[in-house]
């Protein structure tokens, strides 16, 4: 598939906000009505390294505080790649947006735990906001005192290496934010007592179509996940089209990362764990499932009964086998 302009990647609409992303499945809603609030920028959370986002805590509108996950922008080119493992090509480039882009794969999240009730699953998210051109310009500004010197374009040109990323195809797009409930400044990822929770909140983001795909120690606060920019929610086309090899690393990759960084953690804690007389144990059923010869216990997200959500489940099956692909 080649770039095409005639089908560039449509801004969020603003008048009304409506919920993301716009391609069907869970979505997020604005967090107030016209997806715009005031915002005071307190202090930046994240480190300069984060390759998705940039997180500050924030007083919105006068209460507060919050944690504002602001998120840079991809070429639909990029977005292609996070779906290589796809049979075939998605039909356009805002298909690869929808479906791909960390901003939308978090809408996606958090929609469904919202629908199914189970946002105790993650760090909460209370919806999305669009920075207003003065707000980009200030956050902006703001950043370059936490990072070595950003690549900013002198020219107008918009090819990716500025502050945001942006590419042509998001010339005039507002940065997106994903409002959270502030988790902690800095406490720990998650504490011997939580270390079973861990694969069972795992175990049920996949009975709810949610795999998370970056299980990592920094991307738990308190105990519980705050980061599903690579996260794929049912339905997504990679647990359609992809060879069933790859379907399956793909599904043993979450048990895998949780157990890696699980040993990790309890290596690097071991004497504080001697110390307190505990005694580091894999959550059950995990060892089993994170190892590549065995046939996983744990549930497919695949299987995730999507219909249920959908107003008009024969129009969505229609999208997907006359219009996605
Ligand atoms: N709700 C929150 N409350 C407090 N701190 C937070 C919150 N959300 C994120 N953070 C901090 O910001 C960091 C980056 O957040 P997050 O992992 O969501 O972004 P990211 O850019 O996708 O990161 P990565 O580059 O690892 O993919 C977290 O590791 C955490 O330190
Ligand atoms: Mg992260």
């Amino acid at each position: 598939m080649s770039r095409t302009s005639t089908d560039p990647i449509p801004p969020p609409p603003t008048d009304p906000p409506v919920p993301l992303p716009q391609v069907p499945g869970p979505k997020l809603e604005p967090f107030t009505a016209n997806a715009h609030a005031d915002i005071e920028f307190l202090k930046f959370l994240g480190s300069p390294e984060d390759k998705d986002s940039k997180v500050w805590k924030v007083n919105i509108d006068g209460h507060g505080p919050y944690a504002l996950k602001l998120f840079l922008f991809n070429s639909w080119e990029s977005l292609q790649c996070h779906g290589n493992s796809l049979t075939k090509p998605l039909a356009k480039p805002k298909f690869y947006d929808g479906y791909f882009d960390p901003f939308n794969c978090e809408c996606r999240v958090y929609g469904r735990l919202k629908q199914e009730c189970r946002e105790d699953l993650a760090v909460r998210s209370h919806g999305y906001l669009l920075l207003s051109p003065q707000q980009e310009h200030q956050v902006t500004n703001l950043m370059k005192s936490h990072s070595d010197g950003p690549i900013v374009s002198a020219s107008d040109e918009l090819d990716g290496y500025n502050f945001w990323g942006r590419f042509e195809e998001h010339r005039g797009h507002p940065i997106r934010a994903i409002v959270k409930e502030f988790a902690s400044d800095g406490g720990e990822g998650f504490n011997s007592t939580q270390v079973e929770q861990l694969w069972e909140d795992v175990q049920d983001l996949h009975r709810l179509g949610i795999l998370v795909r970056d299980i990592t120690y920094a991307n738990y606060i308190g105990g519980k996940l705050v980061d599903f920019s690579r996260a794929w929610t049912m339905y997504h086309p990679c647990f359609d089209w992809t060879t069933p090899r790859q379907l399956k690393s793909n599904l043993q990759q979450d048990a895998q990362r949780l157990i890696g960084l699980l040993y990790t953690w309890a290596r690097v804690n071991r004497e504080q764990h001697d110390a307190e007389g505990y005694d580091f144990e894999p959550p059950k059923g995990l060892k089993e499932c994170s190892l590549a010869e065995d046939d996983c216990q744990d549930v497919d997200p695949g299987s995730y009964d999507w219909h249920k959500w959908e107003a008009d489940p024969e129009a969505t099956e229609a999208f997907i086998d006359k219009a996605l692909f």
